[in-house]
């Protein structure tokens, strides 16, 4: 596995093992690896002649207010979980080699980015279509992999892709799961016992939600309402949002709404705070009688 910290050595590595028209997986992070992290190393590395990680805590992407600073690291543990999933490349680039200058180019996707995270998190989703822009023009893969906890990101990116003709193939890949439901997330680490414990209210509720709606007669309002009840259950549970949306276009579904009525994609999401700690989770819910992560 080699070490890449320059956008120099990643070119001329890239291009030795290219040659002969090798196709190269990519996995963009944001570091602190865990097992969903390694699911997409894994896809990445069985599905492409060259599997590519970066690692890279993108400052464009936090707000002032949020958690830029205590943002977790490992590098020596990711490297390790990297070479084990049989990664080529890892990327490592610092803030100076990424933004050598401030950027005066935004990549803003309107439409998609005002709701969910992007209402709460003003800027956020121009952070990121700016890196995975950036990302995707120095290591030119001919996949992605991006993980469904992030279905509003995975949307977002797909427009980007779309509208910019990147010549890339998204590959949105399921959410893995801690054994009591929890969706892996590297913010998982801030939670203290108690509000671990509690947190299992999320997928608890996305689940009980996929029951739920194969009941007649439940509309979108009743649901987000019954979910709402639920999450409340965990005593420190604050949450942000519960919202149920058209998938992809995240076009918003009137309360009155009979869910199985709807016969297109759907997606019920979540942002919970725990203390300072904010949780996301969702599911793609199928209406005809069942429900879905990816
Ligand atoms: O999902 C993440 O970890 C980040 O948003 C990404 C895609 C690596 C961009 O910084």
């Amino acid at each position: 596995m080699i070490v890449c910290r320059t956008k120099e050595e990643l070119k001329s590595n890239l291009n030795q093992l290219r040659a002969n028209e090798k196709s190269v997986g990519f996995v963009p992070t944001m570091g602190y690896l865990h097992e969903g992290h390694g699911s997409l190393l894994r896809l990445a590395h069985e599905a492409n002649d060259i599997s590519v990680l970066s690692i890279y805590v993108n400052p464009m992407q936090f707000g002032p207010n949020e958690d830029l600073d205590r943002y977790p690291r490992d590098e020596e543990r990711d490297l390790k979980l990297a070479e084990e999933c049989g990664t080529d490349i890892v990327f490592i680039p610092s803030n100076e080699e990424m933004y050598p200058k401030k950027p005066l180019t935004t990549v803003v996707v309107n439409g998609l980015t005002s709701q969910l995270c992007g209402a709460t998190r003003p800027g956020h989703f121009d952070g990121v279509g700016l890196v995975v822009s950036k990302l995707f023009h120095l290591v030119k893969p001919d996949r992605a992999y991006f993980g469904m906890k992030d279905a509003q990101q995975v949307a977002v990116i797909e427009q980007i892709v779309d509208d910019l003709n990147f010549d890339i193939e998204i590959v949105p890949c399921q959410i893995v799961r801690e054994p009591d439901g929890l969706a892996l997330s590297s913010r998982n680490v801030y939670l203290n016992a108690e509000q671990r414990a509690g947190a299992v209210v999320l997928s608890q509720s996305l689940h009980l939600a996929e029951e739920w709606i194969k009941e007649t007669g439940v509309t979108a309002g009743s649901l987000i309402e019954r979910v709402k009840s639920h999450i409340g259950i965990a005593k420190e549970a604050n949450i942000e949002y519960v919202e149920l949306l058209h998938y992809p276009t995240l076009e918003p579904i009137e309360v009155n709404k009979y869910v199985g009525s709807i016969t297109s994609r759907i997606i019920l999401a979540l942002a919970v705070k725990f203390g300072t700690t904010r949780l996301i989770d969702n599911s793609l819910l199928n209406t005809s009688g069942g429900a879905n992560n990816v």
